[in-house]
């Protein structure tokens, strides 16, 4: 039987995956592919006529819930939305504000974009990042490593 993309990608993501101290993210093995394996599954749903460029994001709340975004672009280009932001939006419409961990997926395992590191800090400032390739080879960053410095909530008086 033919395997989906995403049955490839969780799995080859699941032989990738080595010793404890890669992981800096206080995440299992098992919760990294599972987090990874969300995020490739949503990719197949990814609207991208435009750009061809499908991509899945998987946010892990911090009570382990997983909340699953891709790509959705648009005729008149610039009302895209890309993956991650999508993710954050099925959360917050679920009730959900604390995330631990987001999986990105995609062909050649892109960084999120400056708007949705700037969307992800707002809920989850020490967040860890884990970015995937159609392969399985991933590269685990924190939030802060890629928005250093970062404007957020705690900058605005009062609340
Ligand atoms: N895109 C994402 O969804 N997330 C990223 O991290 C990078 C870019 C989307 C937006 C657009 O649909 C396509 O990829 C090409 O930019």
């Amino acid at each position: 039987m033919t395997k989906t993309a995403s049955q490839q990608i969780s799995k080859s993501a699941n032989q990738q995956i080595g010793t404890a101290e890669d992981q800096p993210s206080g995440l299992s093995e098992g919760e990294i592919a599972e987090l990874i394996a969300a995020a490739a599954a949503v990719r197949e749903r990814a609207y991208a006529p435009y750009s061809r460029f499908l991509v899945g994001a998987a946010l892990r709340a911090a009570d382990g819930t997983i909340f699953a975004g891709c790509n959705v672009e648009n005729a008149s280009y610039g009302l895209t939305i890309c993956a991650e932001r999508n993710a954050i939006a099925q959360a917050i419409a679920a009730g959900t504000r604390d995330f631990t961990a987001v999986a990105v997926v995609s062909e050649n395992g892109v960084t999120p974009c400056g708007a949705c590191r700037q969307v992800l800090v707002e809920f989850g400032p020490e967040m860890t990042v884990i970015v995937v390739d159609m392969r399985g080879r991933r590269r685990i960053y924190t939030l802060t490593e890629l928005l250093l410095d970062a404007f957020g909530p705690k900058h605005l008086p009062g609340d």
